[in-house]
């Protein structure tokens, strides 16, 4: 087992429309930068949202976290969950990725788009139980049948 294992998960809005091939670019990088640090993770773009969750040594993460949430791409970033995990969740995804289609958020229960979620803390909690169920929908579904874009 390994220790000192710890998890960040966050929703952010994304300041621009980003293009597939933009996106890609990005993930190409990521995923080596990734590798280097021992970072597992799943990053979803939804309704012009992202919803990442990144884990793998706490001081690597945090170092991490602090370099994306200065990332000029994204803002108004919302850490839903922060914590020591036991194991890994996304062990097999350097950075596992997917925009989920409208049908396939449609099934998730309780969803709202990021930008409806406001300041209040308790859209923040709902959100945060969304956000996570959709992170599992779409782990399980790399899990089954995965796409050149999961690595
Ligand atoms: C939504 C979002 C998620 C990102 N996720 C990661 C990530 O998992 N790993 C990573 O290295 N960079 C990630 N980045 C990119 C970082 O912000 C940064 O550009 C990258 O780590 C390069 O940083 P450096 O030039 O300081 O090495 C992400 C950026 C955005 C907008």
């Amino acid at each position: 087992m390994e220790s000192d294992l710890y998890q960040v998960i966050y929703a952010s809005a994304a300041t621009r429309p980003i293009e597939e091939d933009e996106l890609l670019g990005m993930l190409k990088l990521v995923r080596e930068k990734n590798r280097r640090l021992g970072i597992t993770g799943m990053l979803l773009h939804c309704d012009g949202s992202f919803i990442q969750a990144l884990e793998g040594p706490k001081a690597q993460v945090m170092d991490l976290i602090s370099v994306i949430r200065k990332d000029i791409r994204h803002n108004r970033i919302a850490v839903l969950f922060e914590g020591p995990i036991k194991n890994r969740s996304f062990s097999q995804w350097s950075m596992g990725f997917n925009r989920p289609s409208e049908k396939e958020l449609a099934k998730i229960e309780g969803y709202t788009p990021y930008l409806g979620l406001g300041e209040d803390p308790k859209s923040i909690q709902n959100y945060s139980s969304v956000a996570i169920k959709l992170l599992e929908a779409f782990r399980e579904l790399s899990e089954q049948k995965p796409s050149s874009i999961d690595a």
